[in-house]
């Protein structure tokens, strides 16, 4: 990628109107964190190699959340406001003899849905109007909390100084234009003035925004471009702001499938990742929660209450209400549910059932196979055509090691059997019900596991006699 731009990613500030003891950046709207969010669409102008994130409060778990993205670092040791964090970058290209470059763009972590086509738009008009400082904007229908934008004249792309909301003049409504927190730079104007930032404000915090009235003073051009839809600039200050972007994104995310042939029931309803796709003729109830990478093929049914997260479906299948699969991946033309729960590492064959009160972990279900009620399967792999009456279990754990069972084909395992692992069980054995199995059975053998039934005709009329 070649670009004259390096990016700031200003992450380091504490986020005191959230009160959450979690960086304000690491709180996640769609599924991901804020951060996450901004560097996704940094990523879009400039490689890892050329984005610096300026961290400092719970710097550790910020980095460790984000450094598989393989940006680059600089510590903000003190949170002394925009400005300084600025200066931090400053200083850290020096003392690592890094050149800084020529344009930078700089990215608010709490500004996350920034979209890459507004950024692309902000920097080129940067470069078109040889500008030392461009700031995008919006006009939301409440700038209150944002610092405004004045204008030199109406109508103009110049920029006269930023205002931020405290320190507006009593009874001063400012101007409606709100700065969004994300600017670029030409490096060398930015740079050259960092060190007059003053904090006498009502914050006493060293401003960024200051640097428009600074190079103003001094000739140089600053310019301002309004983004074309105001959500994208909106900030996430509290709690609420967050939520409101969140139903957003999530929106944005049932739209564009609807859009593609998936039919949502009560879209508001549903939690839906921006990563997760679906493919046509698929139906999704009420109330459905569909997480991370989870991808669902045609033509599928997903019942209400269920949530999905980072499970493949194929085409046809059914979910009834209720169901939860996490890292699940359930093949064509199988039934779920309704409360069935699908662990890690189940992989359930074509029109297999999986049905209420079932839980699966580690478990190959071959094609056709029903677990239909009640039932425990980890650790398993278990053949075609094999019916799993109610109540079975697979006993995988001896309290210290996990151990594996296998069951063929066109097994029947008798309700209430209990499979003591590890143990194999051939193909078209059959085990009577309430057996508990120890020893392996071999295929087409009858295996029986339980205490001869005792019945004593006339018992309770003795006892009834007995006791008058
Ligand atoms: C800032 C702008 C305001 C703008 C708004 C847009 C300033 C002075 N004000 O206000 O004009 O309308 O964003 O959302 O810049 N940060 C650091 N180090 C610090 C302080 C903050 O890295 O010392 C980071 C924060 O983590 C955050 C970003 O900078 O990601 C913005 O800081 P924040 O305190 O939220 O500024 P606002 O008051 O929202
Ligand atoms: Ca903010």
């Amino acid at each position: 990628m070649e670009t004259s731009f390096g990016i700031a990613i200003m992450a380091a500030g504490k986020g005191t109107r959230l009160k959450s003891r979690r960086p304000k950046v690491l709180h996640e709207i769609g599924g991901q964190a804020l951060l996450l969010h901004v560097i996704a669409a940094a990523r879009t102008i400039a490689p890892a190699a050329k984005i610096f994130c300026i961290v400092g409060h719970e710097a550790a778990s910020v980095r460790t959340a984000v450094e598989h993205t393989g940006i680059q670092f600089v510590h903000q040791p003190e949170q002394r406001g925009t400005g300084h964090a600025l200066q931090m970058l400053e200083q850290h290209l020096r003392l690592t003899g890094t050149t800084p470059p020529e344009n930078l763009l700089v990215l608010s972590g709490d500004v996350p849905l920034i979209k890459p086509e507004t950024l692309a738009a902000l920097t080129a008009f940067h470069l078109r109007k040889s500008a030392a400082m461009t700031i995008l904007t919006a006009v939301p229908p409440n700038p209150f909390g944002y610092g405004r934008v004045n204008r030199l004249y109406a109508g103009e792309a110049e920029v006269a100084g930023i205002v931020e909301q405290k320190d507006l003049p009593k009874d001063d409504p400012g101007a409606p234009e709100i700065n969004s927190g994300i600017y670029c730079f030409k490096t060398s104007a930015l740079f050259a003035n960092l060190g007059r930032l003053s904090d006498k404000n009502a914050s006493r915090e060293l401003y960024l925004t200051d640097i428009a009235g600074l190079l103003v003073a001094e000739g140089q051009r600053v310019v301002a471009l309004q983004a074309e839809s105001v959500d994208e600039v909106l900030g996430a200050n509290t709690i609420s702001e967050m939520m409101h972007l969140d139903a957003a994104m999530r929106l944005a995310s049932a739209q564009r499938l609807m859009a593609s042939g998936v039919t949502i029931f009560r879209p508001d309803t549903c939690v839906i990742d921006a990563t997760v796709t679906v493919a046509a003729d698929t139906t999704i109830e009420p109330y459905v929660q569909l997480l991370g990478n989870t991808s669902i093929g045609t033509n599928c049914r997903i019942r209400s209450y269920s949530v999905l997260q980072n499970s493949t479906l194929g085409a046809n299948v059914l979910v009834r209400n209720g169901c939860i699969l996490d890292e699940a991946k359930v093949a064509d033309g199988a039934v779920l549910g309704p409360y069935a729960h699908l662990r890690p590492g189940s992989d359930i064959g074509e029109s297999a059932h999986v049905g209420n009160f079932v839980e699966t972990k580690k478990v190959r279900l071959g094609k056709g196979s029903k677990a239909n009620h009640l039932t425990y399967l980890g650790d398993a792999v278990i053949g075609a055509g094999t019916n799993i009456g109610a109540g079975v279990i697979t006993c995988n754990y001896d309290g210290v090691h996990k151990h594996q069972t296998t069951i063929g084909d066109n097994v029947f395992l008798g309700s209430d059997s209990t499979l003591v692992a590890p143990i194999t069980v051939g193909d078209g054995a059959f085990i009577a019900a309430a057996s508990c199995i120890t020893e392996d059975v071999p295929a087409e053998a009858l295996a029986l596991g339980r205490t001869r039934q005792i019945t004593k005709p006339g018992w309770v009329t003795a006892r009834k006699a007995a006791k008058a």
